[in-house]
């Protein structure tokens, strides 16, 4: 299989509903996106899936073009129930093999562990199953520790990244380990939407706030994937890949000084994350 290429922004999809997924799935990828995020713990993998058949189907893209990306759920995470769960995400999904398998947790309480369960995902690899394995909600030390033990790479760590929360030293730690940072709630799940220096800089630009987000993201070497329901969210996200902020737009929304973490579920978060950097 060819290298793979991902697409500079992906279709998020947490909290919509199966129908909604489909409805999202393939309005998104009829305007072009490329790149679609889903999770065993979303519970519309199967909507996704529905999606995905129809854009195949009729002839809207071919499997090939579209990166398919989904998470084994942190109670799926010891060996043999994370190749089991993604036997079963495959079959939701009306798919071979998907593009990103990640590891949504570091849930090493319910059984994760870098040696076993990547090493699991590793044998779907040479299977075909999986094309790359990621991971999400790591810390760069859980990652250092995780490449020491395993043969595969890691593709990408999925992380929460918006105007809000900057993650510099991680994205650096990214950049350094050859590992791509898909940047997750990009829009600071709509709050970020609202502050004055993006709409400031929106105003300037003629777009919307949520195209600033995106566009930030992207200027750090990120991938965002916003979630949207709306035909004219999708709309209005995917045209964030048209707008080039100006090194003076970027200082000044690096200079916001706002630290908020949206997502901290409890008992998988990585402990560092009470920090504040
Ligand atoms: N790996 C993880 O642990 C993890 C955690 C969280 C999220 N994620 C992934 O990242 C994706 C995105 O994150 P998120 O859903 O948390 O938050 P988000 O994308 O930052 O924000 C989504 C919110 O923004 C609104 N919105 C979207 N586009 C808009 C626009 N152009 N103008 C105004 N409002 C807009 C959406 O409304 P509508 O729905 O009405 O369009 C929704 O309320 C998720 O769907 C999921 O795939 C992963």
């Amino acid at each position: 299989m060819s290298e793979m290429i991902l697409p500079k922004i992906g279709l998020g999809t947490w909290v919509l509903k199966p129908y909604e997924a489909r409805y999202s799935t393939i309005q998104a990828i009829k305007l072009g996106y490329r790149f679609v995020d889903t999770a065993q713990a979303y519970r519309n993998e199967v909507g996704v899936g529905e999606g995905l058949k129809e854009v195949f189907e009729t002839g809207i893209a071919k499997r090939e073009e579209v990166i398919v990306a989904t998470k084994i759920y942190p109670l799926n995470v010891r060996p043999k129930a994370a190749v089991r769960s993604t036997y079963k995400s495959l079959k939701r999904l009306q798919l071979d093999y998907v593009d990103i398998m990640y590891i949504h947790y570091p849930a090493f309480v319910l059984g994760y562990s870098h040696k076993k369960t990547l090493g699991a995902l590793g044998e779907l690899v040479d299977e075909g199953k999986i094309r790359h394995i990621g991971v999400s909600n790591f810390t760069p030390n859980q990652i250092i520790d995780a490449l020491d033990v395993i043969d595969k790479p890691i593709y990408a760590n999925q992380i929460e990244h918006h105007p809000y929360l900057k993650q510099q030293s991680v994205l650096k730690f990214h950049k350094d380990k050859n590992i791509i940072q898909v940047s997750y709630s990009p829009l600071g799940r709509a709050k970020v939407l609202k502050d004055p220096v993006i709409n400031e800089i929106a105003e300037k630009n003629k777009v919307s706030a949520a195209q600033v987000c995106l566009a930030w993201v992207i200027n750090k070497g990120a991938y965002p994937i916003p979630k949207a329901t709306s035909l004219d969210h999708l709309k209005d996200n995917f045209a964030a890949l048209d707008l080039q902020l100006s090194d003076e737009d970027i200082k000044k929304i690096d200079a916001i000084d706002k630290h908020e973490r949206y997502v901290h579920p409890p008992v998988v978060s990585p402990k560092e994350w009470k920090k504040k950097k």
